[in-house]
């Protein structure tokens, strides 16, 4: 047993609270790598934003998550030597048992999500409910899960998605415990979030996609006021990013994510958490498709995959001060 305090981590709980006195949101960042967890912390120091360093299912079969924690405790001591020590917190993203939120949190983990979504209601709260009971005993923090977003990933997949119902969520937070709750309002995982018959398209044939429903989340609000709020799937896709991956050989075709004007919008409300992941892949894709078909005699992997750093780092930098409004507040 490892407690993430002796490894300088934290859990959610103090940063959530002033994320949402301060109306701006924490930004979830996924890693699987090191050039990602080094994009992320430098990002994150040069903007003074604390962060969430989030490690899915997929990302343990990848990388191993013992491999992972380590990289997590490295990226406390790395953030220190480029001097802020940034509260950072290292949270499983998506669990879906007791049982590997459990391995996560004798790990070292500092934050657990336990995804019973996809479950009856009673055993979304059941099975919520135990990991609580089990985390809080170590002073770990838990994202429970209301409503289905859409959208196909590695690990996480559902064809159809429901919106959060308002009348479930003060029940849920009661019997259950959770610290937050990840809610559906709109948002999909993935590069593919619409399909195009479900949007509009602008003069420019850019596709437009549906709103967020920003009338369930002030419903949300309304019942349990103060409780931190989390957004999964909300990458905005930038059409720059797909476009340099399309003219490089890539095929990805109708890509489209959440508008960044309308995660800003969130971000000043109960929203806490925001989670990004697809951007991040869109953005290494290109910066190293770009470098491999402008140098096909290079071969050595660090001048791809710099390039592709320095790529993820600019985006999240962005996100930090343009999107979430977390800068300034580690
Ligand atoms: O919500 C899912 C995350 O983007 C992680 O995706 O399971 O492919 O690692 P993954
Ligand atoms: P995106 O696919 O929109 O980046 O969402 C990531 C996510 O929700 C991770 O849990
Ligand atoms: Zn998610």
């Amino acid at each position: 047993m490892v407690s993430y305090k002796e490894l300088g981590l934290v859990n959610s709980r103090e940063i959530f609270r002033k994320a949402m006195a301060g109306k701006y949101a924490i930004p979830a960042f996924n890693f699987n790598n090191m050039e990602q967890m080094q994009a992320i912390v430098m990002a994150c120091v040069e903007t003074k934003s604390p962060v969430i360093l989030q490690v899915s299912s997929g990302a343990r079969k990848y990388a191993n998550q013992t491999l992972l924690r380590y990289m997590a405790q490295g990226a406390v001591e790395f953030a220190k030597e480029l001097g802020c020590n940034i509260p950072i917190v290292l949270h499983l993203d998506h669990g879906d048992t007791f049982e590997l939120c459990k391995s996560c949190i004798d790990l070292g983990f500092s934050s657990v999500m336990i995804d019973g979504s996809g479950l009856p209601y009673n055993e979304n709260v059941a099975l919520t409910k135990k990991v609580v009971e089990y985390a809080h005993q170590y002073d770990v923090t838990v994202e429970g899960e209301l409503g289905v977003l859409a959208g196909i990933e590695d690990d996480v997949a559902a064809e159809h998605s429901a919106y959060t119902r308002p009348e479930d969520v003060e029940d849920f937070v009661k019997k259950t415990g959770v610290d937050s709750l990840a809610i559906s309002i709109g948002t999909s995982h993935g590069a593919n979030k619409f399909k195009p018959e479900q949007c509009t398209r602008n003069a420019d044939g850019i596709l437009i996609p549906p709103p967020l429903r920003f009338d369930i989340l002030e419903e949300i609000e309304k019942r349990i006021p103060g409780f931190p709020i989390v957004l999964h799937g909300s990458s905005s896709v930038p059409q720059d990013k797909v476009a340099i991956i399309n003219k490089y050989g890539g095929a990805l075709k109708d890509a489209v994510g959440i508008p960044e004007d309308q995660l800003r919008k969130a971000a000043t409300s109960a929203v806490c958490k925001v989670n990004i992941d697809s951007d991040g892949r869109l953005a290494m894709t290109a910066a190293i498709r770009e470098v491999l078909a402008l140098k096909p005699a290079e071969f050595d992997p660090r001048k791809y995959l710099g390039p592709a750093r320095d790529a993820l780092k600019e985006l999240y930098k962005h996100k930090v001060v343009d999107v979430l409004g977390s800068d300034n507040k580690a």
